[in-house]
């Protein structure tokens, strides 16, 4: 094992980076599955291109991509051609609403750990190459607590954690939290509370998990405040259209923009250049310390 993880290394270490990553790279996760990851991704994504901000977006759930589904857009190739050599990164990437760049996802895709080092390693070179060509990468991670989710958190280094106000989604939040408060640093965490009912009930929950996270993790985490239960969102996604695109005046929409402003998306921003060093701690680590977390 300890022969394995030096050659990895050293691959690593010479096969240094064209461009270290100048982008600002945000992952979207949840613990509990369908809070509405995608569509605020989504909808961040297209505000911040809006604003001339070169956005990609990355569809990073492992299990069940569905970005393109979201924006009725037909890939001909996905992050697994691309992982398995068979796609560079332009003829993976596809143009979206308002000119995001966006990878598509793969369905069924191993976790990261097990993905063996040449293929490990062309979704290094590609996800470097994207950092550095655009302002913002966005991650629509999958749900929950597995190996790959937390992997992608801690490569982001900026996570947006989405939950609902239902208990079982604030029980999950916080199982996400404590895993993040154990395992890995995440300098900035933010909470968002999608489908909302008001701006008090999200207020509520905020509060609620804030003060649970300060005293029992120590983690000091960022408002990101709420985005308002809509039936449009819904309506949006059978039509196959962005909310903030089919309809842009809603509460929903109206919520993302305050969203992105809370997060600061259109001001500048120091360069960060940890995003392609955080990536390789998190496939050295893989095989050099064996983690066990199932998929
Ligand atoms: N603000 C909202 N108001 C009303 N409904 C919403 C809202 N946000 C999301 N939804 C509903 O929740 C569904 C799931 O949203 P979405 O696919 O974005 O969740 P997800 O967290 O990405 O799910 P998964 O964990 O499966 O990837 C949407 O199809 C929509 O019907
Ligand atoms: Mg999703």
């Amino acid at each position: 094992m300890r022969d394995q993880a030096w050659k990895l290394r050293s691959l690593i270490e010479e096969k240094a980076s064209p461009v270290e990553g100048r982008g600002r790279v945000l992952a979207v996760t949840s613990g509990k599955g369908g809070v509405g990851k995608t569509n605020i991704s989504v909808g961040l994504a297209l505000s911040a291109a809006r604003s001339g901000i070169r956005t990609a977006l990355i569809d990073g759930d492992l299990g069940l991509a569905n970005i393109d589904v979201l924006l009725d857009l037909h890939p001909g190739k996905n992050l697994g051609h691309l992982v398995d050599g068979e796609a560079s990164l332009r003829e993976v990437l596809i143009t979206g609403p308002e000119g995001i760049q966006i990878l598509p996802g793969a369905s069924g895709l191993s976790r990261i750990a097990d993905m063996g080092h040449s293929r490990q390693q062309r979704l290094l070179d590609a996800l470097g190459e994207l950092v550095s060509d655009h302002d913002l990468v966005i991650i629509d991670t999958g749900a929950g607590i597995s190996r790959s989710v937390v992997d992608l958190c801690h490569a982001a280094g900026e996570v947006l954690v989405v939950t609902t106000p239902e208990p079982t989604a604030i029980v999950d939040a916080y199982a996400m939290l404590k895993v993040f408060s154990c395992e890995v640093r995440i300098p900035n965490c933010w909470l968002t509370v999608n489908q909302a009912q008001s701006r008090g009930e999200a207020q509520q929950v905020t509060s609620r998990i804030k003060s649970l996270a300060k005293k029992f993790l120590s983690m000091d985490l960022q408002d990101g405040g709420a985005v308002l239960y809509d039936p449009r969102v819904s309506a949006s996604v059978r039509k196959r259209q962005h909310f903030t695109m089919a309809y842009p005046t809603s509460p929903a929409a109206r919520s993302i923009r305050e969203l992105s402003d809370g997060l600061g998306m259109k001001q500048p921003r120091p360069v960060d250049r940890g995003f392609l060093h955080r990536l390789k701690e998190v496939f050295v680590g893989d095989l050099g310390r064996g983690r066990e977390r199932s998929p």
